[in-house]
């Protein structure tokens, strides 16, 4: 173990939401100037632990120690008056707001109580070259990259002037060479003295960057592993215990070549695309990959009806269909996961209600709906995907990966003819993970287009009957069973020589 001192130790702390335990014993110790991983399923109780340890949430029982001190953390003030800050699961940044104003927000540099954007782009500044990224803090916050967006969060919580940092799958929505960027930052902190708790369901990241890795089972802390035990293999069999992991199943019957396509995009330009065309099959998994910026998203949009293109026409089973209208979308069987969840779901409603909104055709068949039937629709929609929530519960009531995997039950099981899921396992835990990449084959088996882009390429190896690789707009190359190897993807999505979203100026 790390000799170093501990800067923050947690012992035997618990907390319950309404008579349910969300942690029954959590344990931490993390030693000064280390950087600790926190891994364990969805719901084991990662996100309460540290947000007890940084003061958001207040705990039931146990202790808290600081620098080898008893401290009482009764608030985020508290804990920032401890030299401990969190930086959460969800986005938080103010997309209408410049960089600098996310970055200074809430500890704005004023004189005679006034704040001055002068100020505030000197200190943003200052704190991205420590970090050693370059990041124009005069752009409005809403328009830079995920990842940029997330090393705002990070500027954020430097500027506090907390030692300890504590951030909850910072990466979970970045792609490889994204996160690698925000890895190197996050080391830099390290060396710089910093005392980092870093939870993440990527086990490479969590090998590649912890010095000990904490285990966290069912509320417990079960397990704390040194150095030389941080392996992705011993991390994935601490996590899924001894049962295995669902692996691909070869599906047999391959999409009917003639088929009318399910959906179809016909010469579609738009802010980023141009003269895009592709059409998917009955029964087929199309994959989509490729950087930041290659126009991924912007498909994955105007299949969903978010947003409508330049020109170009879209078809569903033949027929033309409007773009920039999710409610025609849905009524003619395509169903959408945006990326960005906050909007997709309602945190404060009911489970049933998140559920009930994309499903409303499917479940008012007869005309009317009462409350039973909905009740009964949520909870089959539950205990198909292994939650043993209840349709009442707030969605709030779940954890982040739990919440996901709900939005996208609500896609799955929906009756669609053609699903549109943007990066479907963002956040959720290894075996979960499994399970929705088999979840997709069988819903292709049934006869459905399912069309799914990831931010990790490498996921489309266990998915995908095809690969559509796009860059700067266009569609560079297609590949088919056997031609779909991590090699051939990471070649096409990078002939171009972009890396990251951002560059890096100097290693910090
Ligand atoms: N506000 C809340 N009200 C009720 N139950 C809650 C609340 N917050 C968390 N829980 C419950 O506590 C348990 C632990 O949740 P937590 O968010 O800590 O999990 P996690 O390990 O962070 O999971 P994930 O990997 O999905 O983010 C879950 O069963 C969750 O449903
Ligand atoms: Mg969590």
């Amino acid at each position: 173990m790390n000799s170093n001192p501990i800067a923050l130790e947690l012992r035997n702390v618990t907390k319950s939401y309404g008579g349910v335990a969300a942690l029954r014993e959590g344990n931490l110790r993390i030693a000064k100037a280390t950087i600790h991983g926190v891994v364990g399923a969805n719901g084991a109780g990662k996100s309460t632990l540290i947000k007890i340890a940084s003061g958001v949430v207040r705990r039931d029982g146990g202790s808290i120690l600081v620098n080898g001190m008893e401290t009482d953390l009764r608030s985020v003030p508290d804990a920032l008056a401890a030299g401990i800050v969190a930086m959460p699961q969800e986005l938080t940044i103010v997309p209408d707001q410049s960089v600098a104003e996310n970055i200074t927000m809430g500890r704005e540099p004023s004189v005679l109580g006034f704040t001055t954007t002068r100020r505030s782009r000197v200190i943003a500044r200052k704190l991205l070259r420590e970090m050693g990224v370059s990041l124009d803090v005069a752009r409005t916050a809403g328009e830079i990259e995920p990842a940029e967006q997330r090393i705002v969060m990070l500027a954020r919580a430097l500027h506090t002037g907390a030692h300890t940092l504590i951030l909850d799958e910072p990466t979970a929505a970045l792609n490889a060479a994204q996160a690698e960027v925000f890895l190197r930052v996050v080391s830099g902190l390290r060396e710089s003295g910093y005392s980092v708790v870093y939870i993440s369901h990527r086990f490479n990241e969590v090998e590649e960057l912890c010095d000990e890795v904490t285990i966290l089972r069912d509320g417990m802390t079960v397990d704390r592993l040194s150095k030389e035990r941080c392996r992705q293999d011993e991390l994935v069999a601490a996590v899924v215990q001894d049962s295995a992991l669902s692996e691909r199943v070869l599906r047999e019957k391959p999409a009917q070549p003639n088929a009318t396509p399910a959906i179809e995009m016909r010469n579609v330009s738009g802010r980023i695309l141009s003269d895009i065309s592709f059409s998917v099959r009955p029964g087929e998994i199309l994959g989509f990959c490729g950087l930041a910026g290659s126009g991924v998203n912007e498909v994955m949009e105007f299949l969903g009806g978010v947003r409508s293109p330049v020109s170009g026409q879209l078809r569903a089973a033949g027929q033309e269909m409007r773009f920039d209208s999710p409610a025609e979308a849905l009524k003619r069987g395509v169903t959408y996961l945006p990326v960005e969840r906050a909007k997709a779901g309602m945190v404060d409603m009911s489970i049933r209600a998140n559920l009930v909104t994309a499903s409303l055709p499917q479940i008012s068949r007869l005309g009317f709906v009462t409350q039973e039937m909905e009740d009964a629709f949520s909870n089959s929609v539950l205990s198909n995907l292994g939650l043993a929530h209840r349709a009442h519960e707030p969605l709030r009531a779940l954890s982040g990966g739990n919440r996901q995997k709900v939005l996208l039950g609500r896609c799955l099981l929906a009756d669609a003819r053609v699903v549109v899921l943007d990066d479907p396992t963002v956040g959720v835990d290894v075996r979960a993970r499994a399970d929705i990449h088999e979840l997709l084959g069988r819903f292709a088996d049934q006869g459905r287009a399912v069309i799914v882009a990831v931010s990790e390429p490498e996921e489309l190896l266990s998915v995908a009957d095809r690969v559509l690789v796009m860059n700067r707009g266009t569609i560079v190359a297609e590949l088919t069973g056997s031609e779909i190897t991590s090699e051939a993807l990471v070649r096409a999505a990078t002939t171009s020589g972009k890396v990251g979203a951002f560059e890096v100026v100097a290693t910090a």
